[in-house]
C-alpha cells in the first residue's frame, strides 16, 4: 500500500509539473504548428470559391471563369484573388495572403493542369 501511495505521489508530481509547463509550451508548439502547416487551399478553395467557381472550377456563375482553362501565373491568380476581377469579389481582408497563396496553388494544381 505505502509503494502503492508512494507511485500515486511520484507520478501526481509528474503530472503536475507537466500541466503547470504547459501553457508556455502549448503557446510555442502552436506557433510552430501555424507555421509549419501550409493553409489547406482545397478546404478554402471549398469554403469561399464553390459559390461561383463550383467544387471543379468550372461552374462559371455570374460570369467566373472556368479554372480549368485558366492559364494564368500563380501570381496572377494571387492579384485576382487579392483584389477581386469584375464580378469576383477582392479576398483581401477575409483571406490572409498565406491563404491566398494557397488557394491559388490548389487552382493551378485542382484543375489548370486538366487538358
Ligand atoms: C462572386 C463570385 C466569385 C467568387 C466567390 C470567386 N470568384 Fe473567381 N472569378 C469570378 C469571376 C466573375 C471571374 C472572371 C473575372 C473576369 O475576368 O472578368 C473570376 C476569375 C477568377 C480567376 C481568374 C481566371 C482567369 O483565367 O482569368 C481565378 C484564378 C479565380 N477567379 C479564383 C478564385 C478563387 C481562388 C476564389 C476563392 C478564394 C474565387 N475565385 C472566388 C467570380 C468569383
Amino acid at each position: 500500500m505505502k509503494k502503492y501511495l508512494a507511485i500515486l505521489f511520484v507520478s501526481t508530481l509528474i503530472f503536475a509539473c507537466g500541466s503547470e509547463e504547459t501553457p508556455s509550451n502549448s503557446k510555442a508548439s502552436n506557433k510552430k504548428e501555424t507555421k509549419a502547416k501550409a493553409p489547406d487551399g482545397k478546404k478554402i478553395f471549398k469554403t469561399y470559391c464553390t459559390v461561383c467557381h463550383g467544387l471543379y472550377g468550372d461552374m462559371e456563375v455570374n460570369g467566373a471563369k472556368d479554372l480549368n482553362l485558366s492559364i494564368l501565373t500563380h501570381a496572377e491568380r494571387v492579384e485576382i484573388i487579392t483584389n477581386g476581377k469584375n464580378v469576383m469579389t477582392p479576398f483581401k481582408g477575409v483571406l490572409t495572403d498565406e491563404q491566398i497563396a494557397a488557394v491559388a496553388q490548389y487552382t493551378i494544381d485542382a484543375f489548370s493542369k486538366k487538358e
